[in-house]
């Protein structure tokens, strides 16, 4: 794709989020707030089915993994324990001429700004994390930071989630929440912000099968953005080399996705060793090693750990079930994530089509988030629909006058097919697989 292509896609779902209630830019009406976004009543819909999806997967298909939802604030120590508060920094520098802000390397030669090619000043370390003060004095003692991960929720409760579960290794404990990093270099819409969303799981193995784990996991994440119904041809797995790894990990693996600005990260896969645990302990003074009965031995376990971003998953689904064809814009969004899952529609507004289809909309209502509508011709009701991503419509015309059936029309194919009114709830479960 050319590269004007790729900007003019980004423009054009970005206006699509927009225009249907996607995705707005956070306090618009004050000219927004960079890098900030607010979910509007599809977003919002669409964002809680991908992590509703993420949470059934990890706690309750699977035997092996509690949750938990620890706040965002924690202890100030825990960043100092987790290395974030030394290790957590990009390397910046300032332009001497027009005082803009880059991100520079170590190794970087040549250190004049890219803007207006003025002489940068030495680089320094700035750190990610959003600093602020808990309690109404301002002084050093009362610092705290915004989580910028929530991994850090999990380990410091390691134990008590053990202990109320009676947990044997090897086990998970999986989290949703939000984390913030002052990033340098926010953009592309909602891929690189400074408030968003993770979706973290942390594994505790014993040490001779993290390696082991690593691969089930690798493989087990990606197979979940499959059936998000992202393209496996837009999925890739790559792994980091040594100068890329976290602060952290031993070994790590980034899914990354195929969006229009090219191939990016979507989820870290990190094997962080006995660290943050071992870091916990001694910085806390707690003993949180674990104790096998079989064995009778004591120790730390390791971590695998899956880290999502809501955020950027959201932005695969859309970017990947974008697609413009000769007379229609259609988002082809999964049937499990789509925000709405059946249209239905009056052929006409008279003859008591309304008051049929009405009553179809309050039969399904409570198995499925549906939307009534009667305004336009039933070609512009379709289009609409199409173009949020809308997977089933159905319609009453004047054949369920004579006989009690309906169309049942596809989004993708725009097949339609007849049915009869009692068997449309049946029909829908089975096509949207579930209900959600
Ligand atoms: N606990 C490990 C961890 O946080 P990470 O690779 O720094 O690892 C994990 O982040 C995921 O969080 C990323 O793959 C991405 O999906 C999401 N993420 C990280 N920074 C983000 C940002 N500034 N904006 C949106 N999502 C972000």
């Amino acid at each position: 794709m050319k590269r004007n292509d790729v900007s003019d896609v980004m423009v054009k779902i970005v206006s699509l989020c927009k225009r249907r209630g996607y995705i707005f830019q956070s306090s618009e009406i004050y000219d927004g707030l960079a890098s900030c976004w607010d979910y509007g009543p599809l977003g919002v819909e669409l964002k809680r089915n991908i992590k509703g999806l993420w949470w059934r997967a990890m706690t309750q298909l699977r035997s092996d993994i509690e949750g938990l939802d620890a706040s965002i604030m924690m202890h100030p120590n825990v960043w100092e324990a987790s290395g974030h508060l030394k290790g957590f920094t990009d390397l910046l520098a300032d332009c001497k001429d027009c005082k803009h802000r880059f991100k520079v390397t170590e190794t970087q030669e040549n250190r004049t700004c890219p803007d207006c090619g003025g002489e940068l000043t030495e680089a320094r370390h700035f750190n990610l994390m959003f600093k602020t003060h808990m309690g109404p004095v301002e002084k050093k003692g009362t610092i705290i930071y915004l989580r910028p991960e929530t991994a850090q929720g999990i380990y410091v409760n390691f134990l008590n989630v053990q202990a109320v579960s009676r947990r044997k290794l090897p086990f998970g404990i999986a989290q949703i929440g939000k984390a913030f990093r002052n990033e340098i270099t926010p953009g592309n819409f909602i891929f690189r912000t400074r408030e968003f969303e993770q979706m973290e799981m942390q594994y505790f193995v014993k040490k001779n099968e993290a390696e082991e784990w690593l691969e089930s996991w690798k493989e087990e994440r990606m197979r979940w953005y499959h059936t998000l119904g992202i393209k496996a041809s837009a999925l890739r797995l790559h792994k980091h080399t040594q100068d890329e790894l976290p602060h952290y990990a031993s070994c790590a693996y980034d899914i990354e996705h195929k969006f229009p600005f090219g191939w990016q990260e979507l989820e870290g896969i990190h094997n962080r060793t006995d660290y943050d645990l071992t870091r916990h302990s001694k910085h806390s003074g707690k003993d949180l090693s674990y104790f096998e009965t079989e064995s009778k031995e004591r120790f730390i376990p390791y971590i695998i750990e899956t880290s999502a971003g809501v955020d950027r998953t959201l932005l695969a689904c859309l970017t990947d079930a974008y697609a413009e064809e000769e007379d229609r814009v259609v988002l082809r969004l999964s049937p499990q994530i789509a925000p709405i899952k059946v249209g239905i529609f009056p052929l006409v507004k008279r003859d008591g089509m309304p008051e049929i289809a009405q009553k179809i909309e309050e039969t399904l209502r409570p198995h499925f988030k549906v939307f009534y509508d009667e305004v336009s011709s039933v070609g512009r009701r379709y289009r609409r629909q199409d173009e949020i991503g809308t997977p089933y419509c159905v319609t009453v015309d004047s054949e369920t006058l004579k006989n009690n059936t309906v169309t049942l029309r596809e989004r993708d194919s725009m097949i339609q097919i007849r049915l009869r009114i009692n068997e449309v709830i049946e029909k829908a479960k089975k096509l949207i697989g579930g209900e959600i």
